[in-house]
């Protein structure tokens, strides 16, 4: 049976208190693949995310960290201080801290090695622009990034990495790829990861799809055969329509 993960990435939307009414509902609907299920929340609101979750199997986590231990990095946060507060996932590479904040493949580098190394399952953000895609070059970018992101990472380390396609034209934009061009692309990815390691480790990785999913496309893109779930924006903040791409997904 193919293996699941249904992301939820908030971004910065939700104050502490809204993210325990999130976990209470959420944890109320009682999802049949709730250990399949996780949310990522704003660093303030972990906590009482998570604190809402408990008991649910839900998983939660950061969307960033940095890869130094400690020291002067004013406004950063540690993977100590992740491990802390119990988050099983981060979020690494996101299109939108790639553009707006300086990420680069060598910063997702050293980010995905400490993440590893604490425990913490990254789920690795990958995807291009609509201008890439437009001159035909959507492989050579994404397989670029794969490349980069995994220097130096062997393949059982490797292996507990989750991997999102997000293509950066869908993202927000209420455009989502077709079933077919996100199961290309991930069936791509799958290659990449087997071509850098084996296909033991390729056939292996959850491969997430991420832009503009929503209960009504959903169905039509997890039940792709390279598509383990869904990394899911605008959606994920709504308890009801989170639970029903959750829902559609234990509906496979
Ligand atoms: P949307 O689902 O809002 O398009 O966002 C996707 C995303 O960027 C998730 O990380």
């Amino acid at each position: 049976m193919k293996k699941f993960l249904i992301a939820g990435n908030w971004k910065m939307n939700k104050t502490s208190a809204e993210a325990a009414a999130f976990a209470e509902e959420l944890k109320a609907k009682n999802l049949p693949n709730a250990k399949d299920v996780c949310v990522m929340a704003p660093f303030t609101s972990i906590e009482a995310l998570g604190k809402g979750l408990e008991g649910s199997g839900i998983g939660f986590g950061a969307q960033n960290v940095h890869f130094e231990p400690s020291g002067a990095y004013t406004g950063e946060i540690s993977v100590a201080m992740l491990q802390e507060l119990g988050v099983g996932y981060c979020v690494i590479g996101h299109s939108e801290r790639r553009e707006y904040f300086a990420e680069t493949d060598e910063t997702v580098n050293k980010k995905l090695k400490v993440l590893i190394a604490a425990g913490i399952t990254p789920i690795l953000c990958v995807g291009e622009s609509l201008e890439v895609r437009e001159q035909g070059g959507e492989q050579t970018f994404v397989a670029g990034q794969v490349i980069a992101d995994f220097a130096d990472i062997p393949a059982a380390d490797a292996a507990k990495v989750v991997i999102a396609y997000e293509p950066i034209w869908a993202i927000g934009t209420g455009k989502t790829a077709t079933p077919e061009q996100a199961e290309d692309m991930c069936a791509f990815i799958r290659g990449v990861v087997s071509g850098i390691y084996d296909n033991a480790t390729g056939d292996g990785m959850l491969i997430l799809y991420g832009g503009s999913m929503k209960p009504s496309n959903a169905k039509e893109l997890l039940e792709k055969p390279d598509i383990n779930g869904g990394l899911i924006g605008g959606a994920s903040l709504k308890v009801d329509d989170f639970a029903a791409i959750a829902e559609a997904a234990a509906s496979l």
